[in-house]
């Protein structure tokens, strides 16, 4: 029902988080063809690459026919150790502030 969607998740293992993705596998034909044309912006928490969550999450974008508000974020939180990927994380305020434009992008062209 939104007018519009804003996607945040973290790459695991190259791919999108199990989560998002099964969010996504239990609505994808529910929407389809429902939604055409509706905005979307995107966001990928990744240790070091994010690309292969981005491309996953942007072909199912592309099927639902849904348009890219702006490029998808990749934030790179740098962490590569299992100790470091484990422990809780602070997102930097550079990246905060870039995932808040993107969000007030979104917003502006649901006006
Ligand atoms: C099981 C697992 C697999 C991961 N695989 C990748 C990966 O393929 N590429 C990558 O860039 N980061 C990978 N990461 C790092 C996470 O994307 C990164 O830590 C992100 O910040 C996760 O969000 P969180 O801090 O909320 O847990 C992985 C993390 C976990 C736990």
């Amino acid at each position: 029902a939104a007018d519009g969607y804003l996607f945040a998740a973290p790459e695991n293992l190259a791919a999108l988080s199990g989560a998002m993705k099964e969010c996504l596998d239990r609505n994808y034909y529910h929407v389809l063809d429902r939604i055409n044309g509706r905005p979307y912006g995107a966001l990928i928490t990744a240790g070091s690459d994010g690309d292969g969550a981005r491309r996953q999450l942007e072909r199912i974008c592309t099927g639902w026919r849904l348009k890219a508000v702006a490029p998808t974020l990749i934030v790179p939180m740098r962490a590569q150790t299992p100790e470091a990927i484990l422990a809780p994380k602070t997102v930097p305020d550079d990246w905060l502030a870039r995932g808040a434009e993107l969000g007030g992008t979104l917003a502006a062209l649901l006006l």
